[in-house]
């Protein structure tokens, strides 16, 4: 996460559900509410830090689905500027929908046209031709939500309007990519048996959490993936830097440190969450996009040979227990639910304001 303020400000943003996967089997409720939260993980992006908070309203997420799909994205002023949002009502989110008056602001941060590595030119620019809905040299331009339009030479966010045409402080035109590693094992006693929940008679699950700097909220360790990168490498990357303070350890420690990633890297896992991120930098040519994965270490073996040691933008990491009393970003909070129902360990569902249908 070492790569500055975009990286920074990308890495809390995790989701849920699989689209794919899950939305089938989950109430539209269930569906939606993670996507709708994704901003509030936003909140923690040093541009923004009055924007950290936790217990932010809750809207309620089962009346009008589509409504909030497209929430974040459409939120004003835009992220770490004063721009407003062209309005887009909730009817002409759809591209489908004849719109000829549609005039979006044009926004792109000075952060991001300054040229840093991460970031693309603009288009139009000398020797920049990108490639889109295809892997483009190293830089992943398809995107996990299937084909999308691109229009005088811009990519069309899949989603729909949002009321900004450049990028915002995303870098790449089109699919942003995130990952976001949930690394869970079960809680254990002092002899080494596993712990039951009093009431639920479940096994308690406990994933490894780090505490941002910038605003002292917990959160799952996760951040871009680079350019050229595959996505399990950047789940390990991520993880070993921000859980394990990789960057600061001598070579003979990252060798075996590498060894135990190995293997709880090679262990049973699962993506809870693929595809497109509502949040509030996206535009409409520029958009988020994550792939949460749970690694799950059965025996707890792998994680005891591993140090938790915050790095970069850590400020601590431990193993919470999951519960539906733990406190992270909203949108987090769903994802780990999802991972304690898979792996049918101790969570209390006690909001019920949804049809509930449950995830076998
Ligand atoms: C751990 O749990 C087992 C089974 O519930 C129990 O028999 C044992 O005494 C516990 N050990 C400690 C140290 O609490
Ligand atoms: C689950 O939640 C209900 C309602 O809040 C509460 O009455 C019950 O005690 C809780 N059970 C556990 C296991 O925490």
């Amino acid at each position: 996460m070492a790569r500055g303020l975009f990286t920074r400000t990308v890495t809390v943003v995790s989701l849920t559900v699989t689209l794919s996967a899950v939305a089938s089997r989950y109430s539209y409720c269930r569906y939606f509410y993670p996507i709708f939260e994704a901003a509030r993980i936003l909140a923690c992006s040093p541009l923004s830090e009055h924007w950290c908070h936790t217990d932010a309203a809750k809207m309620s997420t089962c009346k009008d689905p589509k409504e909030n799909l497209h929430n974040k994205a459409r939120t004003s002023p835009y992220p770490g500027s004063k721009i407003e949002r062209a309005k887009v009502p909730n009817d002409k989110v759809d591209w489908l929908v004849d719109w000829k008056d549609y005039s979006p602001v044009e926004y792109t941060a000075h952060s991001v046209l300054a040229g840093p590595t991460w970031a693309d030119p603009e288009i139009g620019a000398k020797n920049f031709s990108p490639k889109f809905n295809e892997k483009d040299g190293q830089v992943e331009r398809k995107s996990q939500n299937g084909l999308y339009v691109v229009e005088n030479d811009r990519p069309r966010n899949p989603v729909g309007r949002t009321g900004i045409v450049g990028r915002g402080l995303l870098g790449r035109w089109g699919p942003n990519h995130a990952a976001d590693p949930v690394i869970t094992r079960w809680k254990r006693n002092g002899s080494g048996n596993k712990v039951t929940h009093p009431v639920s008679g479940k096994n308690i699950l406990q994933f490894i959490a780090i505490k941002r700097k910038d605003c002292g909220e917990w959160a799952i360790p996760g951040g871009m993936v680079d350019p050229g990168e595959k996505l399990s490498a950047a789940l390990k990357r991520e993880f070993s830097e921000e859980a394990l303070n990789a960057l600061q350890k001598t070579e003979a420690e990252k060798e075996e440190m590498e060894k135990q990633l190995n293997r709880l890297f090679s262990q049973d896992h699962f993506v809870v969450y693929k595809g497109y991120v509502d949040d509030p930098r996206n535009t409409d040519n520029a958009w988020m996009e994550t792939e949460a994965v749970n690694y799950h270490d059965e025996s707890g073996e792998v994680m005891d040979n591993l140090h938790l040691e915050a790095g970069d933008d850590a400020g601590k990491v431990k193993w919470i227990d999951i519960s539906e009393k733990l406190k992270l970003y909203a949108s987090h909070v769903d994802f780990i639910r999802l991972v304690a129902e898979k792996r049918r360990a101790h969570w209390n569902e006690t909001d019920l304001d949804c049809p509930d249908q449950s995830l076998n």
